[in-house]
This record gives C-alpha cells, sequence and structure tokens, in this order.
C-alpha cells in the first residue's frame, strides 16, 4: 500500500545559492537561475512579461566606458541550433548607465549584476571603481571575451596573464562580488580560470558565445556585416558543459554556468557537471517565461527526488568536482588528496 505524505510535511526545498562565499558582500541569490548578459536588456524591457522578482538574480547588458551604437545591421542571424550575433555591445556607457538603470535597480529584491567590457585593464579598473558604491548594484561579471587595444586585438580572455590583469585590476578597484565570465575561445580554458581565481575572482562563469560565421550563397557574402559574430543556443551546449565539468576540477570558486540551456534537463546538466548556478541567454528571445518555468520545474524536480539544497546535486556527475560547495565527503577526500 502506497501511503501518500500530506502536503503539509513536504518541505519545499531550498534553492538558495552563495556565489561569493568567499566576499563579505555576499552574493546569496534566493534561486540559480539567472538570464544571460545581453539576452535579458536591464532587467525593465521584460518586467511587463517576466516576474523579473522571482529571478535569481540578473545581468545586465555589457556595459563600456563610452557609449557605442553597435554594429552596423545586419546583426543577428539564425543558424541550426542556435544564432549568430554581432550588436557589437551597444549600451549608453558607464556614465549614462549609472544615472539611468541602478537607481530604478535600488527598490528591486532581485539582485542586479552589472556586466563590464573594455578594451584596457585601466577601463575595466575604472569602471569597477565608478560601480563600486552604487545602490542598486549587487556584484560585477567581468567580461574578459573583448580586444586588448594594447595587445594588438587580441582576446584578454584568451591569455592567462591578460584575464588574470583584468581581474587584479578590478579587484583593487572594488570589493563587489566579482564573476568573471570566460570565453569558450581560450586555448586552455582550464588555464584561465585558474589564473582569474588566483587574481581574486569570487567566481567564474562560462561560457560566452563561440565565433562562428554564415555566408549567404545567393548573394555571396557574409549575413552579417561585421562578417564574423558570437554562436549561442543549443549547438554550443555539449561544449559549454564539458567546460564546466572541466573548470570544475580546477577552480574552488562557484561555477555559473550556461550555453544553450533551455529547459530542466539542460540545467540540471549544468548543475550536475559542477555549475552551482546557470543563466539562460538564446531561449529567452523565443520564450521570456522560461526562467520562471525553470525555477518551477527545478523546485518541482527537487521536491519529487528529495533533493533539499541545490548543493546536494551540484557536481554530483564530476568526480573530480572541488568547489566550495560541499556535495559530499568523499569528494572534497579525493581532492584535497589529489
Ligand atoms: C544578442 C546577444 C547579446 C549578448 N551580449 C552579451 C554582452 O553584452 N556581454 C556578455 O558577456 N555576453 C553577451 N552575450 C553572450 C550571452 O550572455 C551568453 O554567454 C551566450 O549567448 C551563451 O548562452 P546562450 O546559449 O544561453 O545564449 C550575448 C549573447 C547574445 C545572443
Amino acid at each position: 500500500m502506497v501511503v501518500s505524505q500530506p502536503a503539509s510535511e513536504v518541505l519545499a526545498p531550498d534553492l538558495t545559492v552563495d556565489l561569493a562565499p568567499n566576499n563579505p558582500r555576499e552574493l546569496v541569490i534566493r534561486n540559480p537561475v539567472i538570464p544571460a548578459s545581453g539576452c535579458f536588456g536591464y532587467g525593465l524591457e521584460y518586467s511587463g512579461i517576466v516576474d523579473v522578482q522571482r529571478l535569481g538574480a540578473f545581468v545586465s547588458k555589457g556595459i563600456t566606458p563610452k557609449p557605442r551604437s553597435g554594429n552596423p545591421m545586419p546583426r543577428i542571424t539564425e543558424t541550426p541550433s542556435g544564432m549568430l550575433n554581432a550588436i557589437g555591445l551597444q549600451n549608453p556607457g558607464i556614465r549614462g548607465f549609472i544615472r539611468k538603470y541602478p537607481p530604478i535597480w535600488e527598490s528591486w529584491r532581485v539582485p542586479a549584476i552589472v556586466n563590464i567590457s573594455a578594451e584596457t585593464v585601466e577601463d575595466f579598473a575604472m569602471m569597477a571603481r565608478e560601480l563600486d558604491d552604487v545602490p542598486g548594484v549587487a556584484a560585477l561579471e567581468v567580461n574578459i571575451s573583448c580586444p586588448n587595444i594594447n595587445a594588438g586585438g587580441f582576446c584578454f580572455g584568451w591569455d592567462p596573464d591578460m584575464s588574470a590583469q583584468v581581474t587584479q585590476a578590478v579587484r583593487e578597484a572594488t570589493t563587489l562580488p566579482m564573476i568573471v565570465k570566460l570565453s569558450p575561445g581560450a586555448v586552455d580554458v582550464i588555464e584561465i580560470a585558474q589564473a582569474v581565481e588566483d587574481a581574486g575572482a569570487d567566481a567564474v562563469c562560462l561560457i560566452n558565445t563561440l565565433v562562428g560565421m554564415a555566408i549567404d550563397t545567393r548573394t555571396r557574402r557574409p549575413i552579417l556585416a561585421n562578417n564574423t559574430g558570437g554562436l549561442s543556443g543549443p549547438a554550443v551546449k555539449p561544449v559549454a558543459v564539458r567546460m564546466v565539468y572541466q573548470v570544475a576540477q580546477a577552480v574552488g570558486i562557484p561555477i555559473v554556468g550556461l550555453g544553450g540551456i533551455s529547459n530542466l534537463d539542460d540545467a540540471l546538466e549544468f548543475l550536475m557537471a559542477g555549475a552551482s548556478a546557470i543563466q539562460v541567454g538564446t531561449a529567452v528571445f523565443s520564450e521570456p517565461g522560461v526562467l520562471i518555468r525553470l525555477i518551477d520545474d527545478l523546485t518541482e524536480w527537487m521536491t519529487r527526488n528529495g533533493v533539499h539544497t541545490v548543493s546536494e546535486i551540484v557536481g554530483v556527475a564530476n568526480p573530480r568536482f572541488r568547489s566550495h560547495v560541499s556535495v559530499s565527503a568523499g569528494y572534497t577526500d579525493e581532492v584535497a588528496e589529489g
């Protein structure tokens, strides 16, 4: 005979995650579901159709030192199981941004994470200083997938030393929780992750888009005016899961995983690979409700499977997982010995 438990006795799972356990300013989020940078505007744009306050946090569109109007059109195109974008970081610049958005976010209960991009180490530091004590800003996400103009345009995020320099400069400029967003274009993403952890990152986030291209065979020209663009969506998911899995074996700070997530199973893959939280980008464009659906589905899945906290599933598919989240004594001990 099956005896069902009265609803009142079923404990609701705890979806809380701490993304900056080593930082006194903390980044405790009420659930691990976060819209990705560039795919959720500044939060306001979606507030009429998504209950933004239910999200774990949200990440702003990438901000740069000066205003940018972005690349010429066309700057997005669909590809099999994904999309290419070359928006070109259209944004109002750090000063215009600070005047406009954080005063609105200040009254929100959902933490706002500001994504910053720059072409010099000094500009990264300048933006971090400007944002350090702005009410309404909970944390920074440092996008190192941008060209370093002092290194001939070579991407910061492809080189461990340059990635560490940016991280250290931002660390010295602010006490805000800092998530460094890694590029999948790096030859060795593990080396980059370790470099930014050593330089003071509170967490890492991966992956950003992969550089791609599509050609219109009728015009015989690249489809995007910029020629190349960033590939995102389901097409990149296996690459992202693999990178999260590898990085989770190499760093002890929390990992935020993303790349092609559009349903519960995708999200669970990232958590089980070793991510403490997940972000959703491309899927938001076709289904803005995906974020709330993921929170509800994860809550329901945890309840049904007797999983009480997110940390119970983080890294369970990864025998050499070594993040700060204690999954089981066995895993922690194995790493301590290795
Ligand atoms: C239209 C668009 C704009 C983006 N803008 C940014 C940005 O400003 N800063 C950033 O770090 N990543 C940006 N990204 C990358 C996403 O945040 C995310 O890393 C990537 O799309 C992979 O996730 P997904 O497959 O869920 O979209 C952008 C992606 C898209 C599709």
